[in-house]
């Protein structure tokens, strides 16, 4: 597996692997990769024949009281599991680097990146559509391959590539689960054995809205009604929104037509905050 920290190392060694006939598939990460990155890197290989995973913790889609100073960064493992995952590149440039200096430039995805996260963490998917932009550009790729579990990062790339014509073909992969039903997530490293315990909380109250839709519900009030019931039902979560949204707009809906909506929850648990999703 290769390593490269700039665009040019980059930009040689997939135009090498395209002059092979290989096919580019795209894993981006921030890093302290888990078995939910590796599954990525896994779908990737089954999309394409040459597997690109980024690493890099990118400041700007980080608000000014987040975690991006403590964000784990474990170059050094995360490395070693891409080539076990048979990953063919990393791609890992400094901010410097990566930023040039001055750089002025966004890309603002509006309306789908509004609610949810968006009111929570402004500013936060300027950075990632703006990274996410940057690394399409540098990686060139065929396929790039998202987790579900960040249900409206993945409308908000989504959006991005069909406006701005990115030549790319987005692939939605399912959200991997810790055993006892939490998603994975790198943060999910900050918790006590006693929250992660906690946060089970979590799956089971979308497990309460997939229940209730499956049995005929489709009033959105009545199952947001539910998740949140159910939410309170562990004080150690403070929710910060339990939404009942189109899929692909993240518009709220009043009705929830089956196979189009999902409820999404972001609680704060401790000084982690935690986000889930189920596709109702
Ligand atoms: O999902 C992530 O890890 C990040 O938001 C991404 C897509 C790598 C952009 O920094």
């Amino acid at each position: 597996m290769q390593v490269a920290h700039t665009i040019p190392e980059l930009r040689a060694a997939v135009a090498q692997a395209r002059a092979a006939g290989r096919t580019i598939g795209f894993v981006p990460t921030m890093g302290c990769l888990h078995a939910g990155h590796l599954a990525l890197v896994a779908r990737s290989r089954q999309e394409a024949t040459f597997t690109v995973v980024s690493i890099f913790v990118n400041p700007t889609q980080f608000g000014p009281n987040e975690d991006f100073s403590r964000y784990p960064r474990t170059f050094e493992a995360d490395r070693a599991a891409c080539a076990a995952a048979g990953a063919d590149l990393v791609f890992a440039p400094t901010p410097a680097d990566f930023y040039p200096a001055g750089a002025s430039t966004w890309v603002e995805v509006e309306g789908v990146s509004a609610g949810l996260c968006g009111e929570f963490r402004p500013g936060h998917f300027r950075g990632v559509a703006t990274v996410v932009a940057m690394l399409f550009n540098a990686v060139q790729a065929d396929v790039a391959v998202f987790g579900q579990k960040d249900l409206q990062q993945l409308a908000v790339i989504r959006r991005m590539v069909r406006d701005l014509h990115f030549p790319v073909r987005i692939v939605a992969h399912e959200t991997v689960r810790e055993p006892n039903g939490v998603a994975m997530s790198s943060r999910n490293r900050y918790l006590s054995p006693e929250d992660l315990l906690r946060a089970t909380a979590i799956p089971a109250a979308l497990a309460v809205a997939r229940g209730l839709v499956a049995d005929g519900e489709a009033d959105a009030a009545r199952v947001r009604a539910a998740v949140a019931a159910r939410l309170a039902g562990e004080p150690a979560l403070r929710v910060q929104y339990v939404g009942i949204v189109d899929a692909e707009t993240m518009a709220p809906v009043d009705r929830i037509a089956p196979g189009r909506c999902a409820v999404a929850i972001a609680c704060q648990l401790g000084s982690t905050r935690l986000i889930d999703n189920t596709l109702l």
